[in-house]
């Protein structure tokens, strides 16, 4: 819980712990901070819920948590898509107990029956007339389930906000959404569909870490350096075999690049704390699949079009402060921090409607690679961050440095651009954005 006593004597220090190029370790570590992160960044921005395909049917619901509250997704009988504390206006009681489901014509309460709505309002209690000349009245919102404040659905994916301040959802995105435009536009009818069911991770190391990580182009070719040397020995293998090496294992087999390749990248940081990793592997290969795929684009779409789609190279795209997209393998991890060590990630991939079935597998694939409770991939970042969280644990060193290409970064019609790929510049955007967030006094 939020002790805002400590909170209003540590606030006005904040400042001393975010410097342009180093940032102090209580930042991941200190439970007070973490409370104001909960309150003044994940309660108050818009936050990824769910894509529409989770919930196709009237009573579908998926259960998740936005900061500290749990919050519920469902599908109303009228297609709408409602966001709603998962919270019995009775006595407290979460409505929807599982992580998704299905609920016959209205959401019931487990402990005494009462019945609500799609959209949260209230639709019966047992025994009515027990609550006769008394202050109940059913059409009081304070007796239904409280629906998120603002509610918006970008091309399928279902975001939510907590606070009725704040931009609308395509201003606060900006221009990250093309996180979510280029996964879309890959599909010839431009839609995506989810495919369940999807990965939980549990992390033991602060949200940042995971944010920070993913536009770090430095790691992989060191974090990942074993899984790539399998990836590549298998790539050979089939290629001596068969006289071509296999799409899907390319992204994998690529982190082995020397670090004047990931340095000829760029991140692009965007306002309100987003950003992007661009110039890597353009995900474009000439095989028979591949080319059927193309074929199907252009057909769709017009040759113009479809080259304007697929020759984007666009790796990753963080929407801050807990969503990571990487639109052209289909895949989004959304995190749920639970407390200053510890991070929930969703970890889901989906299909390109009217797309090749070898796509979808490539992605799939993909997805395993790099996500599955097996891979290598992910067990090696998830070690790192745990290691990361011990040692800022420690107090041998208080300060976490970011001073990698420091003062060589420009700022391009609002755009922060890095000057190397490898530079640490959206660490520094990140916290930069952390700082206003946590300074509002709101
Ligand atoms: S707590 Fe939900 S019906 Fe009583
Ligand atoms: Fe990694």
């Amino acid at each position: 819980m939020l002790r805002e006593p400590m909170l209003r004597e540590r606030v006005p220090k904040l400042k001393h712990l975010v410097e342009p190029d180093r940032v102090h370790r209580l930042c991941y570590t200190d439970q007070d901070i973490f409370d104001l992160e909960i309150k003044n960044i994940f309660e108050k921005t818009w936050q990824y819920c769910g894509h529409d395909t989770q919930i196709p049917k009237a009573g579908d619901f998926f259960t998740f948590q936005i900061g500290r509250q749990p919050m519920v997704m469902v599908r109303a009988e009228d297609g709408k898509i409602h966001v709603l504390y998962n919270r019995c206006a009775h006595r407290g009681v979460q409505v929807c107990g599982s992580r998704k489901g299905h609920a016959e014509g209205a959401l019931t309460c487990p402990y005494h029956s009462w019945r609500f709505h799609f959209d949260g309002t209230l639709e019966s209690v047992p025994l009515e007339k027990g609550y006769r000349d008394t202050n109940f009245k059913k059409n009081d919102p304070a007796f239904s389930m409280t629906p998120a404040a603002s509610v918006d659905i970008y091309r399928g994916f279902v975001f939510a906000k907590l606070d009725p301040s704040g931009p609308s959802l395509e201003e606060w995105m900006g221009p990250a959404k093309i996180a979510i435009d280029d996964m879309c536009d890959r599909s010839p009818v431009g839609r995506v569909e989810v495919v369940q069911p999807y990965n939980r991770v549990i992390q033991r190391s602060n949200w940042k870490f995971f944010m920070e990580n993913q536009l770090d182009a430095l790691h992989a070719s060191v974090t990942h350096q074993s899984a790539g040397h399998a990836a590549a020995e298998v790539e050979r293998e089939i290629k001596q075999r068969t006289g071509s090496a296999p799409a899907h294992l390319k992204p994998l087999s690529a982190v082995l690049m020397a670090f004047g390749g990931w340095d000829a990248l760029q991140t692009a940081n965007f306002p309100h704390g987003h950003s992007l990793l661009q110039g890597y592997l353009a995900p474009r290969p000439q095989d028979p699949d591949s080319l059927a795929y193309e074929a199907l684009m252009e057909k769709a779409v017009g040759r113009a079009r479809k080259e304007e789609v697929l020759s984007r190279s666009i790796h990753h795209v963080l929407l801050y402060p807990g969503v990571s997209i990487q639109p052209a393998m289909q895949q989004l991890r959304v995190l749920r921090p639970v407390a200053p060590g510890r991070t929930e990630s969703e970890i889901w991939h989906f299909r390109l409607v009217g797309a090749p079935e070898a796509i979808y597998r490539r992605s799939l694939s993909y997805y395993n690679l790099v996500n599955s409770p097996s891979t290598m991939v992910n067990a090696d970042d998830l070690e790192n961050w745990q290691r990361g969280q011990l040692g800022l644990e420690g107090s041998g060193n208080d300060w976490v440095s970011f001073h990698r290409g420091m003062g060589r970064d420009r700022i391009d019609d609002g755009v922060l651009l890095s000057g190397e790929g490898t530079s640490e510049a959206p660490m520094r955007h990140q916290f930069a954005t952390w700082l206003e967030f946590l300074e509002a006094r709101k």
